[in-house]
């Protein structure tokens, strides 16, 4: 359900021009959060942005006595976890749906207490978002899993010990969750196709800070070697290479130019080179990135999406959107998530001539081709786009509705705005910094 106050009326057909500031990325900072109740000391987190899934997270930390308070310096928190307990269910619980983050409490709520009880997950709806990986994962590590009407409930019987995994897929979630647990296991843990995304290195970077003794291997292999005790860190998060490329789409489908301070080159090296051959240019300084469209028609490409270091699939939704106007037809083949082109439906509502397929379109067979799911798409543009009225899907979906109505003739009607501040810090304020003409419906 949505209210008044979770509309925005777009008015379209202005190029987005001006600079903006990403700050750490969302997919690390309330990992290094949660890394923060394995230290007996406090810990410092700089460039933290003001998310939702920030404060669903200090919430969490709070409830287990974790104090969480402002540092010095702007996007700065210090947490100290030096009076961890149990929490009350009830509160947890109020938490149900709320982030996909509690998952990753389990580790050190079992090193910590030696219980832990984790509510429903929420996060978006682009796929079954099974969590089996990361109950396996625990239970190899000697902890025992109860399922309850209100949640999971875990029980470490006696101190969990280090393991040897192979995840089936590269999960993100499910390295986290060895990470976070072995650190402080007995002995040594091998955790094989982990996933090596930059938040996953930044993550580890956290843990050996605070003590940890984490090797990266070859072919997807990492060592833990776990310790008795951890302290504090003091850690900048990278930034969000995710929200930067959501900035870089919305300048290309706007025919914009948009200087993004805190875009960092080396997370976004893969995207970067896909921006180019769709006809966007960018420049690269010490700083941060700029990106525009340079004029003249854009490229239609052939795109799948990938495990890191290939396409990250949250930067599909929005690039979709600046292939609509691309000449040609592009083919995208989205191979992480089972369900996360659903939001071409409303492109084509605005417009847009985008066609969804059953199977692997243009690249390797994936896990989804025999599965009967819609995860292949063929762009063919350039099509002028039409304001319309829009129900934000998902976090990625959402932005990319905006990049959209911002690039369309006429005015949109966006719904379900507060999605966003999931993940986009001050997204309103940085919209209309770039001069995009945006309103919130007046209630009389
Ligand atoms: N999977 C399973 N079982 C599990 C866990 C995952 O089958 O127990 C499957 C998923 O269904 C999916 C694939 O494995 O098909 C990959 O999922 P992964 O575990 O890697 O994703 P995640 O950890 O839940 C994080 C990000 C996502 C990002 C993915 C992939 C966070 C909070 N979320 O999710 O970010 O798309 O990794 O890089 O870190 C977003 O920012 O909008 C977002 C969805």
């Amino acid at each position: 359900m949505t209210g008044l106050n979770d509309v925005l009326l777009v008015h379209g057909g202005t190029p987005l021009e001006g600079e903006i500031h990403v700050r750490g990325a969302k997919n690390l900072v309330p990992k290094a959060m949660v890394a923060a109740l394995l230290g007996s000391e406090p810990s410092r987190l700089r460039n933290v942005p003001d998310i939702r899934d920030v404060r669903v997270v200090r919430g969490l930390l709070q409830l287990h006595g974790v104090t969480v308070q402002a540092g010095d310096e702007s996007g700065e928190l210090v947490l100290d976890p030096s009076k961890v307990e149990s929490a009350n269910v009830a509160d947890i619980d109020a938490h149900a749906g709320s982030s996909r983050i509690p998952i990753l409490f389990c580790g050190p709520l079992l090193h910590r207490l030696g219980h832990a009880f984790i509510p429903g997950l929420g996060g978006c709806d682009i796929g079954g978002r099974p969590i089996d990986f990361h109950f396996d994962v625990l239970r190899k590590f000697g902890a025992v899993i109860e399922k309850r009407p209100e949640g999971q409930y875990l029980e470490a019987p006696q101190r969990l010990r280090g393991c040897k995994i192979e995840l089936p897929y590269p999960s993100v979630g499910a390295t986290e969750q060895v990470l976070l647990t072995a650190v402080l296991a007995e002995g040594v843990t091998e955790l094989s196709n982990a996933a090596i995304e930059p938040e996953i290195e930044d993550l580890i970077c956290v843990l050996q800070k605070m003590g940890a003794i984490i090797t990266m291997g070859t072919n997807r292999t990492i060592h833990i070697t776990g310790v008795d005790k951890l302290g504090g860190y003091n850690h900048r998060a990278l930034p969000d290479r995710l929200e930067s490329a959501s900035w870089a789409c919305a300048a290309l489908a706007t025919e914009g130019n948009v200087y993004v301070r805190g875009a960092s080159q080396r997370e976004m090296m893969t995207f970067l080179n896909v921006f180019r051959k769709v006809g966007g240019a960018f420049e690269v300084d010490e700083d941060g990135i700029r990106f525009w469209h340079p004029g003249g028609p854009l490229n239609a490409i052939a795109l799948e999406t990938d495990v890191h270091p290939g396409f990250q699939t949250d930067w599909q939704q929005p690039l979709v959107v600046a292939l609509t106007q691309a000449s040609g037809l592009s083919i995208v083949h989205e191979t992480v998530y089972e369900s996360r082109l659903g939001f071409t439906s409303a492109l084509n509502q605005m417009g847009a001539h985008i066609q969804l397929y059953r199977e692997c379109l243009g690249g390797t067979p994936c896990r989804f081709g025999q599965r009967n799911f819609l995860h292949s798409a063929v762009v063919s543009g350039p099509t002028k786009l039409q304001g319309a009225d829009l129900v934000i899907p998902d976090l990625r979906g959402g932005f990319s509705y905006l990049i959209a109505a911002l690039a369309a003739q006429g005015t949109s009607r966006v719904h379900g705005i507060d999605l966003i501040n999931r993940g986009y810090e001050n997204f309103m304020q940085k919209l209309e910094k770039l001069g995009a003409k945006v309103e919130l419906p007046s209630t009389d």
